[in-house]
């Protein structure tokens, strides 16, 4: 039996969300120390996810080989190793990644063997150009074709017997969650790529609905990579970002640069009540509980018998607060209960019922028991 990985949510950092194609060995570098210096690993941010664009051509033997930007993948291992960190690395089930470099098919065992020679512990394998010839294909044909390609890469990496996370990413067409951990997903992404707005990282947090049966210790649903920090929303909106993620059980693969990011930032991502939520042993997702116009109550259930709620107001910020009640019976309660605000590390008392007061793309996380 393959080790238990992802037995939480993945938490860690990836290149592609502020590097993209600019990534390069000293870049990943500099993202291990800072995830040490700033606090983050010890805050559970383990992973450095090295995303498209390190690859460079094959030998003649056919074992791939890292481009000039990454002279020894190795060492670079090492490296992050030393540093009580792991390593992931990225590449796709198609002859080309979505960038252009070179993908995996019909090499998929020597490039398991590759990275396990490295010592790669993470793999996100997109669907990329292996998506362009399933268009071509019946669409039952492509399904099968789909999946037995994901297939093959967890056999070849379960043949090296080295324990490496495998995230899928086909931006949750064909209903992922519901064979992902069949074909042997750790993560699976649900929706397509996230960007530094509101309104598109609202599109896709929100409409996570209706996932969380999906959702387990070692098998999570994935609605991409983080964008806190990188400068396109607000502290509000990048506290909903952060909340939603964290009831979501979704993996925090921060996606910002580490060596540059502000206090504010830093504190944002290493809350540790908002980690503590997302990270909850138990493995159960949250779902939306209510909604009423731009108004939405998310509920996720916590190993203790506590509960996570988010009071979340969509409206467009210019509406001004908007008073959100929760009434804790609704959720299961019986009698009055504890209320922590937990932004605001703020005990509020015992009670039957809340009203949060939100901004405008704001939210009011709350933890009760
Ligand atoms: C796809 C993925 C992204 C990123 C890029 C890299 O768009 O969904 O997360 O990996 O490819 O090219």
């Amino acid at each position: 039996m393959a080790q238990q990985v992802a037995a939480t949510p993945p938490m860690g950092w990836n290149s592609w969300n502020h590097f993209a194609e600019k990534v390069s060995d000293p870049v990943v570098r500099a993202a291990a120390d800072a995830l040490v210096s700033s606090g983050m690993r010890d805050a559970g941010y383990v992973y450095v996810n090295i995303d498209d664009a390190w690859q460079g051509k094959r030998d003649e033997k056919g074992f791939m080989q890292p481009n000039e930007k990454f002279p020894d993948m190795k060492a670079l291992a090492g490296y992050v190793h030393a540093k009580g960190l792991k390593l992931g690395i990225y590449s796709s089930p198609g002859p080309k990644t979505c960038a252009g470099f070179e993908g995996s098919y019909g090499h998929e065992e020597q490039d398991a063997q590759t990275y396990a020679a490295w010592g790669i512990d993470y793999l996100k394998y997109d669907l990329c150009s292996l998506g362009e010839a399933l268009l071509k294909q019946p669409p039952e044909v492509a399904f099968q074709t789909m999946v037995s390609a994901y297939m093959k890469m967890f056999a070849a990496l379960q043949k090296t017997g080295r324990p490496i996370v495998f995230s899928l990413c086909q931006y949750g067409v064909a209903a992922v969650w519901r064979w992902g951990p069949d074909v042997g997903g750790n993560l699976w992404r649900t929706t397509g790529d996230i960007n530094d707005t509101y309104d598109h990282m609202a599109e896709i947090g929100f409409g996570q609905a209706g996932l969380a049966k999906y959702a387990k210790p070692g098998h999570w649903n994935d609605p991409d990579m983080l964008e806190v920090g990188n400068g396109g929303m607000k502290p509000d909106e990048y506290r909903t970002h952060m909340s939603l993620w964290a009831i979501l059980a979704a993996p925090l693969l921060a996606g910002n640069d580490l060596s540059k990011m502000t206090p504010e930032t830093l504190a944002m991502l290493t809350n540790r009540e908002v980690i503590a939520i997302d990270q909850d042993a138990a493995g159960m997702q949250g779902d939306r509980f209510w909604a009423e116009g731009p108004y939405e109550i998310w509920v996720k259930p916590l190993g203790d018998g506590s509960k996570a709620v988010g009071l979340f107001n969509r409206a467009d910020p210019w509406s001004g607060d908007a008073p959100i009640k929760v009434k804790f019976k609704d959720l299961g309660f019986t009698g009055p209960v504890k209320v922590r605000d937990v932004w605001n590390a703020k005990d509020l008392g015992t009670m039957e019922e809340y009203t949060g007061v939100v901004p405008g793309h704001g939210v009011v996380l709350l933890r009760v028991k």
